[in-house]
């Protein structure tokens, strides 16, 4: 049995290796991949401007879906055959790959591997920064940037099926309507230069208990202002810029926090423990189908500098993933 997997050899070049797929360790299992999900991170991994941990494989790619093909040690849940999607440490552009048995959820047969791969990174993302970090809570309004994101299409959701108003941005229109199909009673357009004002002309602004800000920048000042006392706002991206200028005095008269995260920087065991209460409080809801991964495009493995490039230019809407079947 061969491993295929993604190598980029230039930013600009991609090519396809073949080893022997390596054996699951305590607590791991090896999966046939057959399709990864794509994350804005893996352009700069693949950039060279975000390299992996450490410890993390230097293969590209966060997460999959696929089929448990053997367990190591100590795995108590999964066994072979198992359909999952898992996060992985690295190494998700390839036919076979390696996740920690807690850093997986069994899919549900009406779960294609193509929308499973759309999952664990988004879930996890969502589940730590808006529920965790962000303490949102029942009754409360969140407002979640970028809506027709990978990140956001499922953070929408998530926010309203655990009972939030949820609010969310996006680039156009067309995009902001689709995003309020998946439950956002409101949706700003980011590119026109009065974001404040139409939060504000919409009766939300000061009302807004948790923001999730995935571009930074200019953007800042706006959750502040936008924010209601005692206000959460998450900051997990920058592509409006990585340096703010905020008005302090707007934190302190509203007692507003402010933090961050990466998930790729989370300890082992902190995913886990997202795992189990995402197992417990959002996967239910995947299984009944209130919560739908939204697949944009799936590229084959070969087309990765494509799917990139698709990335990119953002004309996406939810994810993009790779099929892994490698002839
Ligand atoms: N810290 C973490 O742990 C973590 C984990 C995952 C992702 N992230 C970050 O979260 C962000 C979204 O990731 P993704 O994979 O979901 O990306 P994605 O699918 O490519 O989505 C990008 C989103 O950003 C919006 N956007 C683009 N330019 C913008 C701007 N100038 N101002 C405001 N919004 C803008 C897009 O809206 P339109 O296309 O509608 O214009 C789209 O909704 C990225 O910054 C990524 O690095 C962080």
């Amino acid at each position: 049995m061969d491993r295929r997997y993604i190598e980029f050899t230039t930013p600009e070049s991609a090519q396809l290796v073949t080893d022997n797929p390596p054996d699951p360790a305590r607590g791991e299992v090896l999966i046939a991949v057959r399709h990864a999900g794509i994350n804005r991170a893996d352009l700069l991994q693949r950039l060279g401007l975000y390299p992996p941990p450490d410890d993390a494989s230097p293969i590209p790619g966060l997460e999959v879906a696929g089929e448990v093909i053997t367990v190591g040690e100590d795995c108590t849940h999964l066994k072979a055959g198992d359909r999952v999607c898992a996060l992985t440490h690295g190494g998700g552009y390839a036919t076979h790959a390696i996740a920690r048995e807690d850093h997986c959820l069994v899919l549900p047969d009406a779960i294609t591997t193509e929308q499973g791969a759309a999952l664990p990174e988004a879930l996890l993302t969502v589940w730590y920064n808006v529920f965790e970090r962000g303490r949102l809570a029942t009754g409360e309004t969140v407002l979640i940037h970028g809506g027709s994101s990978g990140i956001g299409s499922i953070g929408v959701q998530m926010a309203k099926t655990m009972g939030a108003t949820v609010l969310s941005t996006a680039g156009s229109g067309e995009r902001a309507n689709t995003v309020s199909e998946l439950g956002a009673s409101f949706v700003a357009n980011h590119r026109e230069d009065n974001l404040a004002e139409q939060f504000t002309e919409a009766g939300y602004a000061g009302k807004i208990d948790v923001i999730l800000d995935i571009a930074g920048g200019d953007l800042m000042q706006v959750n502040l202002d936008l924010a209601a006392s005692d206000g959460r706002i998450v900051c997990i991206g920058v592509m409006r810029g990585m340096l703010s200028e905020i008005n302090l005095a707007t934190l302190f008269m509203k007692r507003l926090t402010l933090t961050g995260s990466t998930l790729r920087r989370l300890e082992t065991a902190e995913r886990a423990r997202c795992f189990s209460a995402i197992r417990e409080h959002i996967w239910p809801h995947i299984i009944a189908g209130n919560i739908r991964p939204i697949v944009d495009t799936a590229y084959p493995l070969t087309a990765v500098l494509e799917a990139h490039e698709h990335m990119r230019l953002g004309t996406h809407f939810g994810k993009l993933v790779l099929d892994c079947q490698v002839e």
